[in-house]
């Protein structure tokens, strides 16, 4: 490995810091029309009439659709099709798109939107998630408002909770997070002559923006091209969001046969696009002792909006991780993610694991405490190992970092557990762990293709269905056909994500790039190499077996020559120097009724350990210095990964103390502006301490497993447990703001 392993400079980093990336509304074409989305302004009600009369007059105003100028299917297909596109007689969330405005500008497509009068009867909302299960249906679909139920079940609890010497059980509660990307959704649609449609614009997954146009168009899917343009953040927050709007240019742009643009502005953002669940957890656990977990009792409810987009499967690994990345062998976990008539909640890094993972690690250092153990130590006596078995039944055979995770963050910090000397410090520690992919929650989206093409010039152009959402894939992805084809890393190039170039990859998620795409790059690559490996045998007359690729130099039989040489050779013989990969993740065995099987295919793991600073007056806390150590299988390039651990572990911060949205009493975002939903800035950045570990993923390439979502997870019990430590207040409901902690000082 000569590239693999390096910190190499970032693709687009030089293009990002001069401004000069190419983001959807950097584009402009001829005749280019504008969209706005005409909303609901009520939670619940029933459409009674629509008048669009005095704005189709506004100057400027091209014309005004609604379900009924659909010529395709009224429906954003994402898990279950029950979202429509644009609302037909119901409305169930305030927000929820009605019709499309478009107009020679912005400034007009949004007056005349909001000026668009439409009478709704009112239907009584049902706002409280908890009461939804015994609420009478909302819904047009299904017989409840549960959107998905799973039950994890393993062992007898009653008996174990009997034989426990110590039963702590407690109530929590997480708000919602905004994923507050940089750049706005935004989407472009154009039409062309030829009945074809192509979208460029801001998002995680071609693939899906792909399903929905040939869904409401009625077209085949090689009538729409998904191109992805310069993505600024995604976070979960462009998985499924981006279909929607890419439906709202797609209908005027078809109909008016004229390019159409829509950028969300920062309120419409925060109003109207998913965020991630709130979640109401009962946890009761047990331990004996000596330290053994003996048994786990939890309700997760998540609150997953008026439609159920990806709920079932933000719930299906919220629930996978429900005890944490221990041994317990008496598990009940029942979790349901419910309708309510809010915004629809929705992917956001690591979707559903890090509200259960903050009560998860509350409990244990409750346990621990009453035990009279170190929450190290108790950690220690717990944690899941090679060979050991998860929650699910599943046999760990490879890959398990943790417990050297666990040791680093000590050794790095020098923390001595139950010690810190100055008065209102203290340290919180968190143990926690990641399904890398789809696992059994998508296991009929758990492929990817991937081509790679070297030309005669010896550059290399590859193509993957996975996006560069900030994370560095392209860099990283590039050091593995670079390493995979024993090429410089200067040869190589990314085209942009392009639904046209490979087969349905499904989606970027699940910190699924590094493995998926990489993986299929390997395969085409391998393909490739045999062609030039053949090549070079012959003109170094050696066998293919002797031969070494390293950087553009061959080597082999005593000789060197230049890889250009032999890819010369190759063009002038006519050999093919291109190819398409295929990666296909290994099935996973999953039974949904007794929610026991193999989950994911590979987990990474990680522990942070937070240093805080209570002010006992004011009860704000200042985080003083986070330790995080994150198994990553190995880090295909050390600076990004690190760059992803200190990114993650913010966003954590913000989840932590910080970021605090709720709902108006008609079921409205209070706060959807920066001016009210606080996040950090890099003045609220503490000292981050990244530590990478690498315990091999035998499936990945070069090792490599997916870890970009799990730095924000352990961050907020992490603080939360050291909080305790500093002043013995123990905050259940996120975030811990100055408030509930200087209540928690003044009620002891
Ligand atoms: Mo991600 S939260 O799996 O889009």
């Amino acid at each position: 490995m000569s590239v693999v392993g390096k910190r190499v400079a970032r693709a687009e980093g030089s293009e990002r810091v001069k401004g000069a990336g190419l983001f959807a509304d950097d584009y402009k074409y001829f005749g280019m029309l504008h969209a706005a989305v005409v909303r609901s302004p009520l939670a619940r009600g029933e459409i009674r009439k629509i008048d669009f009369k005095t704005i189709a007059k506004i100057p400027g105003v091209a014309g005004i659709l609604t379900y009924k100028d659909i010529p395709g299917r009224n429906c954003v297909p994402i898990v279950i099709d029950d979202q429509s596109f644009l609302a037909e007689r119901y409305v169930n969330y305030i927000g929820e798109p009605i019709a499309i405005v478009v107009a020679e500008n912005r400034q007009t497509a949004r007056l005349a939107a909001a000026q668009a009068k439409i009478s709704i009867e009112e239907l009584p909302p049902l706002l409280n998630p908890l009461e939804a299960l015994n609420h009478p249906k909302i819904h047009l679909f299904g017989n409840d408002n549960i959107y998905k139920h799973i039950h994890i079940h393993r062992g007898d609890v009653k008996k174990a909770f009997a034989d426990c010497d110590v039963i702590i059980e407690n109530e929590y509660h997480t708000p919602y997070q905004e994923h507050a990307y940089i750049e706005p959704q935004s989407m472009i649609a154009i039409p062309f002559p030829d009945g074809s449609i192509e979208i460029r614009g801001s998002m995680q997954c071609p693939f899906y923006v792909r399903k929905a146009i040939t869904t409401i168009l009625g077209l085949p899917e090689n009538k729409v091209r998904v191109i992805q343009c310069a993505t600024g953040g995604g976070f979960g927050g462009k998985e499924d969001v981006p279909s929607l709007l890419a439906c709202q240019v797609a209908l005027p742009a078809w109909i008016f046969k004229r390019p159409v643009k829509l950028i969300y502005d920062r309120t419409e953002d925060m109003m109207v696009t998913s965020k991630r669940h709130p979640a109401y957890i009962k946890y009761k656990s047990g331990a004996t002792k000596d330290g053994i977990l003996r048994a786990v009792e939890a309700e997760y409810i998540i609150d997953g909006g008026a439609y159920s987009t990806l709920s079932a499967v933000v719930l299906f690994r919220g629930s996978v991780h429900a005890i944490g990345p221990y041994k317990c062998e008496n598990v009940d976990v029942h979790s349901y993610a419910v309708a309510t008539n809010k915004v629809p909640t929705g992917a956001f890094r690591g979707f559903g694991s890090p509200q259960i993972l903050f009560a998860v690690e509350s409990q244990m250092d409750q346990l621990a405490e009453k035990i009279g153990m170190d929450p190290v130590m108790f950690r220690k006596k717990n944690i899941l190992r090679v060979g050991d078995t998860t929650v699910t039944g599943q046999k760990l055979e490879y890959s398990v970092g943790l417990e050297e995770t666990l040791d680093k963050v000590i050794e790095k910090s020098g923390w001595t557990p139950g010690k810190s000397k100055e008065d209102g410090v203290g340290y919180g520690i968190s143990t926690i762990y990641y399904g890398v992919g789809l696992g059994a929650g998508g296991k009929s989206m758990a492929r990817t293709g991937a081509r790679v093409l070297v030309h005669a010039d010896g550059s290399v152009l590859f193509s993957v269905g996975t996006t560069e959402i900030g994370q560095g894939m392209t860099t990283v992805l590039s050091q593995i056909v670079a390493d995979e084809l024993g090429a410089p890393l200067d040869w190589i190039s990314m085209m942009p994500t392009d639904t046209s170039r490979v087969p349905d990859s499904g989606p970027t998620v699940a910190s699924r790039s590094t493995t998926m795409s990489g993986n299929a790059l390997k395969d085409a690559c391998i393909k490739i190499k045999s062609v030039l490996l053949e090549e070079a045998a012959s003109m170094l007359d050696c066998s293919t077996g002797d031969i070494i690729f390293d950087e553009g130099i061959v080597t082999g039989g005593g000789k060197t020559i230049k890889l250009l040489d032999v890819i010369k050779s190759c063009f002038a013989k006519r050999l093919p120097l291109s190819a398409e990969g295929w990666y296909i993740t290994p099935s996973t065995s999953w039974d949904d009724n007794t929610g026991q099987g193999d989950a994911y295919v590979v987990y990474a793991w990680a522990s942070n350990l937070a240093k805080v600073k209570v002010d006992k007056e004011t009860g704000e806390v200042n985080l003083l210095k986070i330790w995080a150590a994150h198994d990553v299988g190995k880090a295909i390039n050390p600076a990004l990964a690190e760059g992803q651990i200190e990114g993650g572990t913010l966003q954590g911060v913000g989840y932590a103390l910080m970021e605090d949205m709720t709902t108006n009493a008609d079921g409205a975002i209070r706060n959807p502006e920066f001016s009210t939903y606080i996040i950090p800035t890099a003045s609220d950045q503490p000292e981050i301490v990244p530590i990478i570990v690498e315990h091999p993923f035998p499936g990945g390439p070069f090792g490599a497993k997916g870890f970009g979502e799990q730095p924000l997870m352990g961050v907020a019990p992490a603080i939360a447990n050291a909080v305790y430590d500093a002043v013995k207040v123990r905050i259940k409901d996120l975030p811990i703001t100055p408030e509930k902690v200087w209540q928690g000082l003044k009620n002891k």
